[in-house]
């Protein structure tokens, strides 16, 4: 079938509008016929057997791993390890029994993750994939490859792809958690509920198109462009700019919020807009103080939450961007969306060529 643009002025503002459609058929893909469980294709996996998980991809897909890193943690109580393909491959790293090697791939082409998949088979691992195209090479040489159904990406900041790898890994989290024996019955259940209903919260999101519109104007402005996350949001802030500096060419970078002391504090001042991503999560309040240290120097702060009127620095903002509340172990998905609206209106303002960005590549087949 001809893919257009389907009424959008860019595959990109098309791909990020189609992410609560796909999204959900991706979550019911996985599902069991009740509902109640994540189901595998063909064998699946024995997370019982597995005493590491080693992560490796590029570029998006590498900042869907490190997400993916609280989850199997924090859920399945599963070490693991996350890399970069380029750096993974010639580092000789040990991989030893009962390694998982996950690779997570949009085009499943990627010259470095293939090259680091081939080298974890050599090192008999198992070797599992997370990939958009099923008849890819990385897809053809995993024992398991796990489908997103993203369909189709054309733009070449990946969006719907991202946002795809995040939900089916979170899924796999979650299996992994059953079977280990790590999550309740009760909090499984309701973070899979919590799934079925994204796709409704995500459309919510996109609700806020024109708000973030109105920032990215502001943004536009802007020669540099600080992203702050803690936790869940760390990853996140680090694809935010990502996307910012990949099509409207601002340099931006993400830090830990943590990390706001030890370095970029020196930055701040009232030309570095400071775009601060915190859910009313267990560790919100301290991103706030972060914030605030921002504030107290004349920083220019974008706040993206749920808890607007919750914290009192809200009020000091340049600009805040309401989302709508979820479980925090499910933000990343929804937050996603704020960052990629950001970084699109961002790149309309500047009139830059939002589809294919000067210098990148779709898929980067050699190295
Ligand atoms: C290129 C693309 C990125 C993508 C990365 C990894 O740099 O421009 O959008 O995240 O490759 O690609 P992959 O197909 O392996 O996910």
């Amino acid at each position: 079938a001809r893919i257009d643009k389907g009424g959008h002025k860019h595959f990109m503002a098309k791909e990020i509008a189609e992410q609560p459609s796909v999204i959900g058929e991706a979550i019911r893909h996985y599902l069991s016929n009740d509902a109640a469980h994540v189901a595998l294709p063909g064998d699946g996996l024995d997370f019982t057997q597995i005493d590491r998980l080693t992560m490796v991809a590029c570029g998006t897909a590498f900042y869907a791993c490190l997400t993916a890193k609280y989850w199997f943690e924090q859920l399945a109580r599963l070490p693991v390890e996350v890399d970069i393909a380029s750096e993974f491959r010639y580092r000789e790293p040990p991989i030893p029994a009962k390694t998982v090697a996950l690779f997570v791939s949009q085009s499943g082409e990627t010259a470095d993750t293939l090259a680091a998949l081939r080298y974890c088979q050599d090192k008999a691992a198992q070797i599992v994939s997370v990939v958009n195209v099923p008849e890819s090479s990385i897809a053809r040489e995993s024992d398991l490859a796990l489908p997103i159904l993203a369909g189709a990406e054309i733009g070449v900041a990946s969006t719907k792809a991202f946002t795809c790898q995040l939900t089916v890994l979170l899924m796999l989290a979650l299996k992994a958690a059953e079977q280990r024996g790590t999550i309740s019955p009760e909090r499984l259940s309701d973070l899979l509920s919590q799934l079925r209903a994204l796709p409704n919260t995500l459309n919510h999101a996109l609700d806020q198109n024109a708000a973030t519109e109105r920032a990215a104007r502001k943004l536009a402005e802007a020669s540099d462009v600080l992203f702050l996350g803690r936790g869940l949001m760390y990853p996140l802030a680090l694809e935010g700019a990502l996307k910012l500096k990949e099509i409207s060419y601002i340099h931006a970078e993400a830090y830990a919020s943590g990390e706001l002391k030890h370095g970029p504090i020196a930055l701040i001042d009232k030309t570095l807009p400071v775009v601060v991503m915190a859910p009313r999560d267990g560790l919100f309040e301290k991103t706030v103080s972060n914030m605030q240290e921002v504030l107290a120097r004349g920083g220019k702060v974008m706040l993206i939450t749920d808890a607007a009127g919750a914290a009192e620095a809200v009020n000091d903002t340049w600009e805040t961007i309401v989302m709508p509340q979820v479980d925090p172990v499910l933000s990343p998905i929804l937050y996603a969306v704020p960052a990629q609206l950001l970084a699109y209106h961002t790149a309309v303002a500047k009139g830059t060529d939002v589809d294919q960005p000067r210098n990148l590549a779709k898929s980067v087949t050699v190295e």
